[in-house]
């Protein structure tokens, strides 16, 4: 294979994740095409990533004109076809594999035959993504962090089949957007949620069994191991939802007990507080 030079990054999917992937690419020089199949979620995306730049601009970490033209090179469109030009395509839309199957088939059948197509998933199997095209070798996962502007880590996960030359194009556009790699194989939960989500889980555990309260068990893994929050703030933070979905992941794909989604953690999503974004989770906002 010939080296992969990447200029137009497509993503599809405008919520935290998507925006935060676009922004990021948009400031280090990438001409971005952001997808979504509602106007109004461009338009929320575009104003976030708005405030983000401006805080960073604010703190003195880009310049006026970097801002500025981070956002000329965002362009917005409803219609996947329009990314058809793309040399690399980042899908960050739902956690949802019926529906990300369908966009991965139709992003398959759009894109340039050269173009490399990145899953943001954080939980489901690469390999299964991959078989659903006719490029498995060009399909790989880039799992970003929450939020994408801060945090310096990109998970990469090659399928089963990808072709090296593939991962060490996805390993070098990451160091491109700033960010430092870690690799790993397609297993459930890939390195970081696979043992970042149990520890959370067991927050709810210890909760639901009064060991001690919420307050309590923020403040103890907060100032006792140096997190920079405590591990249901966090929750609250990633969205509950998210964090069941994982741990049904794991669950679901080991069979192993020590997986098993808390009740707590069951019973706050049945209600509907799926934390930050619904004003309330563990705690309320
Ligand atoms: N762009 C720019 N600024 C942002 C931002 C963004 N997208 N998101 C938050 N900020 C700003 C806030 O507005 C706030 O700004 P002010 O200082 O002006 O109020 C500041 O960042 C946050 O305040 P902190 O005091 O917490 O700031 P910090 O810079 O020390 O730390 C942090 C911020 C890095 C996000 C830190 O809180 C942290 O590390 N949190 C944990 C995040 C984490 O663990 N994420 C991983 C989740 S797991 C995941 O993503 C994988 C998955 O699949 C679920």
């Amino acid at each position: 294979m010939e080296p992969i030079t990447v200029k137009k990054i497509a993503i599809t999917g405008a919520g935290q994740m998507g925006s935060g992937i676009a922004q990021v690419a948009a400031m280090n020089g990438y001409l971005v095409k952001l997808h979504d199949i509602s106007q109004a979620q461009l338009e929320k995306a575009f104003g976030q990533m708005k405030v983000s730049l401006s805080k960073l601009h604010d703190k003195g970490i880009i310049s006026a004109d970097a801002r500025e033209n981070a956002l000329g090179s965002i362009k917005l469109t409803t219609k996947l076809e329009d990314l058809n030009d793309s040399d690399f395509a980042i899908e960050a839309i739902t956690e949802n594999e019926a529906v990300k199957l369908d966009v991965f088939k139709a992003l398959d059948n759009l894109l340039p035959k050269k173009a490399i197509i990145a899953s943001n998933t954080s939980s489901i199997p690469i390999t299964r993504l991959a078989s659903s095209t006719q490029r498995p070798g060009q399909v790989i996962g880039m799992h970003f962090m929450n939020p994408v502007p801060l945090m310096k880590l990109v998970e990469i996960i090659p399928g089963f089949a990808t072709d090296p030359a593939v991962t060490a194009a996805t390993i070098a556009l990451a160091e491109k957007l700033g960010k430092q790699v870690s690799q790993s194989q397609d297993y459930p939960g890939f390195v970081v949620n696979r043992i970042l989500m149990p520890m959370i889980n067991e927050a709810f555990n210890v909760l639901h069994e009064n060991i001690a309260s919420a307050e309590d068990i923020d403040k103890g893994m907060k100032l006792g191991t140096n997190q920079p929050m405590g591990p249901l703030t966090l929750a609250d933070f990633i969205g509950l939802d998210t964090c069941l979905a994982i741990m049904r992941v794991l669950y679901q794909g080991t069979f192993d007990p020590r997986f098993r989604p808390s009740p707590l953690l069951t019973k706050y999503v049945e209600a509907g507080f799926l934390g930050k974004k619904t004003g309330r989770g563990v705690y309320t906002y």
